[in-house]
């Protein structure tokens, strides 16, 4: 820990969103101190991306204020980069025809004299803030743990790996917080708790920690705080203990249907036993491995995150350079990943 007093790091007070009629985000309070690792949970749909995209200044709330470190933030995510938040997206955006390391280095260019295209180009211009930022950019890999795969480029990389490139991006900017939106969908358990060490690992570098995620494990080993959203509402703050015992909590959690549930397993059956009655030349065995497919759906979550590694992000969503319209966020979010509840695993198979 670099920080020996505490220090109120993000202040967001009121914060409201509202989409025509709808309140995505109602009325919220949320603090985070230096040297604490916070987690937002909260149903799917609860609110939390657009929280996020409120602290971010990809949205401007419809009211409420949010200041960092005691300054109000300004509307435009470039500058609330350059303010000290970093952040990840749920839905990975990397230059996935970038190399690694060239991704760290589109994440350092706030921090440097020269632009964005210079960094990337290579112009004349830049010498010696280049190899600085080279290094820099090195031992952010490093400490990831993927320096070994600085060349390769970000597409190439397995659905986890890519996870990890983006905190490595979001890093770069040398935030005095970090925001890491779901950052261990898609993983298996042990990239979960490797996961887990790295964000510690930020914490210990000085770098408060705001972390939305489902998998409640996850969440309450790690956060000092946790927080839970309910239909845009902050339903309770506490302790993980205090949290994960408050019944309203759990409530919320089974009120939602989950991937995997009973009824998915009832739906596939129906839906295999339908394909081989439309077909009845389908053989026996080809309706099994429909069935099979239908209810592991690996293919489905397969196709999904390959979707979105392929989707080329504008440099500036990337970076957080400029203001992503709020319709371009939301079709990605209905394009998103399979639910984090699910411990499919994609990577790999995502190339
Ligand atoms: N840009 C937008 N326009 C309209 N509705 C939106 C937009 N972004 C999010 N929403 C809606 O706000 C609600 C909260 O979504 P979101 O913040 O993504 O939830 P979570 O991240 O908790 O799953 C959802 O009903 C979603 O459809
Ligand atoms: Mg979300």
């Amino acid at each position: 820990m670099t920080t020996t007093t505490t220090e109120t790091v993000l202040d967001a007070r009121g914060v409201t969103m509202r989409f025509g009629g709808l309140t995505a985000v109602k009325n919220v309070d949320l603090t985070v101190n230096s040297g604490e690792i916070v987690g937002l949970i909260g149903p799917n749909g609860a609110g939390k991306t657009t929280f996020f995209n409120c602290l971010t200044g990809l949205y401007i709330p419809t009211e409420g204020e949010v200041r960092y470190k005691g300054t109000v933030l300004p509307p435009k995510s470039f500058k609330v980069t350059a303010a000290g938040i970093a952040r990840t997206f749920q839905n990975i955006r990397l230059f996935n025809n970038m190399t690694v390391l060239e991704n760290v280095l589109v994440g350092r260019h706030t921090r440097t004299k020269e632009g964005l295209w210079s960094a990337l180009l290579r112009l004349p211009s830049f010498g010696k803030e280049e190899a600085a930022s080279r290094e820099k950019a090195m031992e952010l890999l490093e400490f990831i743990g993927l320096d070994h795969k600085a060349e390769h480029l970000a597409r190439n990389l397995p659905y986890g790996e890519q996870r990890k490139l983006e905190i490595a991006r979001a890093l770069a900017s040398d935030p005095g917080l970090i925001l890491l939106d779901e950052p261990t969908a898609g993983m298996n358990p042990q990239e979960t708790r490797a996961t887990e060490e790295l964000i510690f690992a930020i914490r210990d570098k000085g770098i408060a920690v705001l972390v939305i995620e489902h998998d409640m494990r996850f969440i309450f080993n790690l956060c000092d705080r946790v927080a839970c959203l309910v239909q845009g509402e902050k339903l309770i703050e506490g302790s993980a203990g205090e949290v994960q015992s408050d019944e309203r909590v759990v409530a919320a959690y089974l009120g939602e249907p989950f991937e995997g549930a009973p009824e998915d397993e009832d739906a596939a059956a129906v839906t295999a036993a339908e394909a081989a009655t439309v077909a009845p030349e389908a053989d026996a065995a080809e309706a099994t491995t429909e069935a099979d497919t239908a209810e592991a759906t690996p293919a489905e979550a397969t196709a999904e995150a390959s979707e979105e590694t392929t989707d080329a992000p504008d440099a500036e969503a990337a970076t957080g350079a400029e203001e992503a319209t709020p319709a371009e966020d939301t079709a990605e979010d209905t394009a998103e990943a399979p639910s984090t509840t699910s411990t499919t695993r994609t990577d790999g198979e995502a190339k």
